[in-house]
């Protein structure tokens, strides 16, 4: 998954490319590169490491003049990460140059023809052969870029977002996308291309999403052109106005983009729910829900595909469904999903929850289940994602950009929508009175105060960050709508602090994982005053008979478990469907403290990317 920036127009390019491309380095950060024409010259430079190691390289060596050109930074999927290996890459003739986002499966044999043809390739990755293969078009069909991209194009098999620049015809940029998104930016006489609009905002806020298989020559001074790559035919292209700030995506005084989305958690939720939920008219909007409430109310099953931090909301998400509407709920692994062959009924529900929208297993796994016939519902954080866009209908969180790796505010919107859905079908169905569907509303709108009164614990809880941050391994326990917010805690602390933790539904310490209890373990226990409480104040004793540490996360007042604890941290009251909304606050502070006291790379952890967009 990687992030790509391309600009044409009046500006100066270089700096326009090189902020936006450390506004995209969540999308992948373990090489950049850029390459910028002079009016005689391209002039390119890249190097394994960060945007910052590029913008240092730039300076010190290569002409950074210019009023076009493009830029990348990348999360190797071919090819070790090294400097030859970033992007852009040239073709052979060094006329053209090419950056790319994606996998291009069938790279190997392509590369193999194209070396038969005379072509040599200095690096490892699909990307080098795809500008090859595009130049090889031009030369042998004699047709401009544009055209011979769409030939190149409908032989390649993979994903892509690209942009390709020809230095012959340097009042133009080449772009295409299938599988991984493409943002073009619409301003006066100039234009911008990149992953998403973050490096654009600040200049327009129009916009255009190419569709996947589409594809568009940009040439200064004239209209777009927006082709179907398999058929070359022209498609008239929808211009958004975004709604995104810069404010939104620049840090805003917090050291880390986590921080900061960890505290928007109250605005994110109430952004989430506004307009859709009049808590007081006891009513809930949500069009994609209304336009298809048949469908839905009537589903003999939901399944809910996700990975990660998403799956977690999902395994909520069951929960809610079956306790409040009455249909079975599977959630499943995007990843087991889509290969395990499985069975999919037309009366299916598809859930696939996504922030990204871009995630390749999720987004396969919605394909399958629409090629079996069933009804694909999508949550997604970002507005015109892919996946937003595969499925048949859909409701955003409105969390805004989503910037540090470990998912916070994704993860409580999400919630916050499934919650609205399973209480809009519940109603319809009658399956909850309307004075239970009245106090979900009129609880779920104080449910922001509440977050808000959680994140007031953050001293509290760097002391025990402080006290826990040098353990090893770390027990994460949680019952019935808290046991996937024990799996969630223990995903934020081992993405972030890189300490290995496991989450268990605490009843099932007894069948194992109690051996591992001694005075080196410290044990986080979601024990809320809902949900079989007294059977978690058991298991908390069980653990403190065998000497293991305890932090309670506990509602205000409570009593039995601070008795027991090592430390407590106190979360306002809710109805129990609402907990995890409250209970997930201090996992997220406590993996934060602990991995800034050691020293981690908060916002870009080792070995991961904000959005998988391969498989
Ligand atoms: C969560 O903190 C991780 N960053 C990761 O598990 C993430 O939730 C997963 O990759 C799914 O991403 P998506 O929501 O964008 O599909």
């Amino acid at each position: 998954m990687c992030g790509i920036v391309g600009y044409i127009g009046n500006r100066d390019a270089y700096p326009v490319i090189m902020k936006g491309l450390q506004r995209l380095e969540y999308r992948g950060y373990d090489s950049a590169g850029i390459a910028l024409y002079d009016g005689n010259e391209l002039n390119l430079c890249k190097t394994k490491g960060k945007v910052a190691d590029l913008k240092k390289l730039c300076d010190e060596t290569t002409s950074t003049k210019g009023h076009v050109g493009i830029g990348h930074t990348r999360w190797a999927t071919h090819g070790i990460p090294n400097d030859v290996n970033s992007h852009p890459h040239y073709s052979n003739s060094g006329n053209l140059v090419i950056i790319h986002n994606g996998i291009i499966e069938n790279y190997a044999t392509i590369k193999k023809e194209l070396i038969k043809r005379g072509y040599s390739f200095q690096s490892d990755t699909d990307t080098e052969v795809l500008v090859n293969l595009i130049e090889d078009v031009m030369i042998n069909e004699d047709v401009k870029l544009g055209k011979a991209m769409q030939i190149a194009l409908n032989q390649a098999v993979g994903a892509y977002a690209i942009t390709v620049f020809d230095k012959r015809k340097p009042n133009e940029l080449v772009v295409a996308r299938l599988g991984s998104p493409l943002a073009i930016g619409i301003g006066e006489n100039e234009f911008f291309i990149a992953s998403d609009a973050s490096p654009f905002i600040e200049f327009t806020s129009n916009a255009i999403y190419l569709e996947d298989g589409e594809m568009a020559v940009i040439r200064l001074g004239k209209q777009i052109k927006v082709r179907k790559i398999q058929d070359d035919s022209l498609v008239d292209p929808y211009i958004q106005e975004l709604q995104l700030n810069l404010e939104q995506i620049e840090k805003n005084g917090y050291e880390h983009f986590m921080l900061k989305e960890i505290y928007e958690q109250p605005s994110a939720i109430t952004d989430t729910y506004r307009g859709r939920m009049l808590a007081n008219e006891g009513i809930i909007r949500m069009a994609g829900v209304d336009d298809n409430i048949e469908r839905l109310a009537n589903a003999k099953r939901i399944i809910v595909v996700a990975c990660g931090t998403s799956w977690h909301a999902g395994l909520v998400s069951e929960y809610i469904f079956e306790d409040l509407a009455r249909i079975p709920v599977e959630v499943e692994y995007a990843s087991e999903f889509r290969y395990r062959n499985p069975v999919i009924y037309e009366n299916d529900v598809v859930i696939a929850i996504s922030q990204s929208g871009e995630t390749a297993d999720t987004m396969a796994a919605i394909k399958l289940a629409k090629e079996k016939g069933a009804f694909v519902f999508g949550v997604c954080n970002v507005v015109g994602s892919s996946i937003s866009r595969e499925s048949h209908a859909g409701a955003y969180t409105h969390a805004g950009p989503e910037i540090g790796v470990a998912s916070t505010k994704a993860f409580t919107t999400q919630i916050t929508v499934l919650t609205l859905i399973a209480l809009k079908l519940a109603k319809y169905k009658g399956t909850i009175s309307d004075s239970t569907f009245r106090l979900h509303l009129q609880e779920l709108d104080r449910i922001p105060e509440k977050v808000a009164k959680v994140l007031e614990t953050n001293e509290h809880i760097k002391i025990i960050a402080d006290k826990y941050k040098d353990v090893s391994n770390c027990l994460y326990l949680g019952r019935g709508y808290n046991f996937p917010v024990a799996l969630e805690g223990a995903l934020k602390l081992k993405e972030i602090s890189y300490i290995h933790a496991e989450g268990y539904p605490a009843a099932e310490m007894k069948h194992g994982p109690i051996a591992l209890i001694d005075e080196q373990m410290p044990v986080v226990v979601i024990a809320t005053n809902k949900g079989h409480y007294d059977k978690v104040v058991s298991n908390v004793q069980e653990i403190k008979s065998r000497k293991g540490k305890i932090i309670g996360i506990v509602t205000e007042g409570d009593e039995a478990v601070r008795e027991l604890a090592d430390y407590v941290i106190e979360v306002p009251d809710t109805i129990e469907s609402l907990t995890p909304l409250l209970t997930t606050i201090p996992l997220q502070l406590l993996s934060y403290h602990i991995a800034v006291m050691l020293g981690k790379n908060v916002d870009q952890p080792r070995n991961l990317a904000k959005s998988v967009t391969v498989e």
